[in-house]
């Protein structure tokens, strides 16, 4: 069984990864992932509240709704006293982590954010700050971590270098990328990364190539989704990724990391309607609801038909605790650090 290799040695030859994910031993695989999940972490599902404070970026990736030659779009940024609101509101909820997310906006100078993040900080001292705010200088990321914020979540969307550059323009590189993500590791963030499932131009190899660098990374959290086509975009004519592909490359991950904190995110829920509650069941451990100003949410689409753009914030949490439970798991109100792995765990 090549499942049970991959529960054992935490890694496999490229050719068995290509098996699992063409859907060989899938519903042994998600059983698998189901089990490891819950001997790590039970059947505790960690929410986070996401606040999308800023819908202008400098970048101009192919694949993203929010890219900087989206006319169409009507572009809002949230000031520190909304964002610091959000969260009072998110406390109230029960939130014990804020992620920040936005384009990549240089409006949001160090010094304003480290204001906006230490006030955070001040005001609800027993709750995680993540930011989610794209590639930036190494002595920002350690300004900011100074201000508070311990967690960075920074998908590399491509490892592959080729795949990389159809996918973004050529002032991005995905050398930038990689050493973005390692300063942040070495300034002590919790990282999170991970990557789009049928990007357009995606083959097997690239896949693989993914594990492998995050293999060679070792984050804590790891995001991935199907990609989704926008109207607006060059590759607004690509297919959708597959849900399938998604879930099954949920459950690798789950078994190559059995700590990790990975997301059952918005693209999987916005594929499927049940799409969040089947990441959970292939081994995501996490719901990030939104916590960003109805007003403002349905600007921030990255892809078409994104989902909980209308309802408030306490909607939110209510409907994604009931899909929760209705797939058989707890959501938990914890700061829900993830599970360190000894390294003689690790080489089994
Ligand atoms: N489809 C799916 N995911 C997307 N993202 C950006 N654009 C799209 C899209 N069209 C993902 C990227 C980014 C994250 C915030 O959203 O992977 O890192
Ligand atoms: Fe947002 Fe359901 S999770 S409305």
């Amino acid at each position: 069984m090549i499942t049970e290799q991959l529960e054992k040695q935490r890694d496999l030859t490229d050719g068995l990864l290509q098996r699992l994910m063409e859907g060989e031993e899938e519903e042994a695989l998600f059983a698998a992932a189901d089990r490891v999940r819950r001997e790590n972490y039970g059947d505790a599902v960690y929410v986070r509240g996401l606040i999308e404070f800023t819908n202008h970026c400098r970048n101009d990736c192919y694949y993203c709704g929010i890219r900087r030659s989206n006319r169409s779009l009507s572009r809002y940024r949230l000031d520190r006293e909304t964002i610091l609101a959000c969260c009072r509101e998110g406390y109230g909820l029960g939130y014990r982590t804020f992620v920040l997310q936005g384009g990549e906006d240089p409006w949001y100078t160090d010094e304003i954010l480290c204001d906006i993040v230490s006030q955070i900080h001040r005001e609800h001292p027993d709750c995680a700050i993540t930011l989610s705010l794209g590639e930036r200088s190494r002595d920002s990321y350690q300004r900011l971590f100074e201000a508070g914020a311990r967690r960075y979540l920074l998908r590399q969307e491509a490892a592959d270098e080729k795949l990389y550059r159809m996918l973004h323009p050529s002032r991005m590189s995905c050398e930038n990328r990689k050493r973005c993500l390692y300063a942040l590791k070495g300034i002590g963030y919790q990282v999170g990364s991970g990557f789009m499932v049928g990007a357009p131009g995606q083959r097997w190899e690239h896949l693989i190539g993914d594990l492998r660098f995050l293999q060679q990374l070792q984050p804590d959290m790891i995001g991935i989704g199907p990609y989704l086509r926008h109207q607006d975009t060059p590759y607004r004519d690509q297919p959708n990724g597959s849900m399938q592909l998604t879930l099954r490359l949920i459950a690798i991950l789950r078994l190559m990391f059995p700590g990790a904190l990975i997301p059952s995110t918005t693209a999987l829920g916005t594929i499927d309607p049940q799409g969040r509650e089947l990441g959970l069941k292939a081994g995501a451990n996490v719901v990030m609801p939104n916590l960003s100003p109805a007003a403002v949410r349905e600007k921030y689409e990255l892809y078409d038909n994104k989902i909980c753009t209308g309802e408030e914030s306490a909607q939110c949490r209510s409907c994604l605790e009931m899909r929760v439970f209705s797939a058989g798991y707890r959501i938990v109100t914890d700061i829900g650090d993830p599970k360190k792995y000894r390294a003689s765990d690790r080489d089994l």
